[in-house]
């Protein structure tokens, strides 16, 4: 009999800290870590790559299904390899950004995605970061957690973020991108963003990185998911 890993879902707006606290979680419990922004932005990265449109529904959901990538952990960094070359720091542009919120909003682009997210359920577990990983991707996790926090401090978080890197944003364009690309990840007919009903919606806006890290502790030993240390 073969038994399914256990899956602890983070969903959430960007900025609300799912990738640091994903990270934390999953290095906590020994887990796995699936970041599925990433081959959000990786299919964006290879469509501009190739000069494939972003608008071109068919084209990207076949760059999608054949994207050729790799995570390689390193500690507590992890490198993105695309079609073998590294990745890591493209990825995260503001550019990039955008254009994976519009990829994602194509359902034939979720569909190629959603085998490939689910074959990074192995033991003994694993932690999903995302938007929809409670409401889609993996229906049946024994703990999801909403993560939010308000624009403006998603804003204030992002612009510290960009500052250390030394990078010099405006707060408001940084406020503006956010409220519009929630917009378009919460209006957007397929997987919308949103908490799934048996989610536990945490505000983060208040707490440390430390606190919340802790409070999903709590929780998955609660739930018997992990021995409390
Ligand atoms: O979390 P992120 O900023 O790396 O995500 C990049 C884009 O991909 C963002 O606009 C939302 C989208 N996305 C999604 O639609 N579904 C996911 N599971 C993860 C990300």
């Amino acid at each position: 009999m073969s038994v399914v890993a256990p899956v602890v879902t983070i969903d959430g707006p960007g900025g609300a800290g799912k990738g640091t606290i994903s990270r934390l979680v999953a290095a906590r419990l020994g887990w796995h870590l699936l970041d599925s922004g990433a081959l959000y932005r990786l299919t964006a990265l290879a469509a501009v790559k190739h000069e494939v449109p972003l608008d071109d529904e068919p084209a990207l959901a076949d760059v999608a299904a054949s994207l050729d990538v790799a995570f390689l952990a390193e500690g507590a960094a992890t490198t993105v390899l695309l079609e073998g070359q590294d990745a890591t720091n493209a990825i995260r542009t503001e550019q990039v950004g955008d254009a994976a919120s519009r990829v994602a909003a194509l359902p034939a682009v979720r569909q190629a995605l959603l085998q490939r997210q689910r074959d990074f359920r192995q033991a003994p577990g694993l932690v999903a970061d995302g938007r929809d990983m409670g409401t889609v991707v993996f229906t049946d996790a024994p703990l999801k957690i909403f993560l939010t926090a308000s624009a403006e401090e998603r804003a204030r978080r992002r612009h510290l973020q960009l500052r250390e890197a030394g990078v010099d944003a405006s707060l408001s364009s940084l406020l503006k991108e956010i409220q519009a690309r929630d917009a378009r990840d919460m209006q957007r007919s397929v997987a919308p963003l949103k908490p799934a009903i048996d989610a536990i919606v945490l505000d983060t806006t208040r707490l440390t990185i430390p606190e919340v890290v802790d409070r999903l502790t709590e929780l998955l030993t609660e739930r018997g998911l992990a021995s409390a240390t």
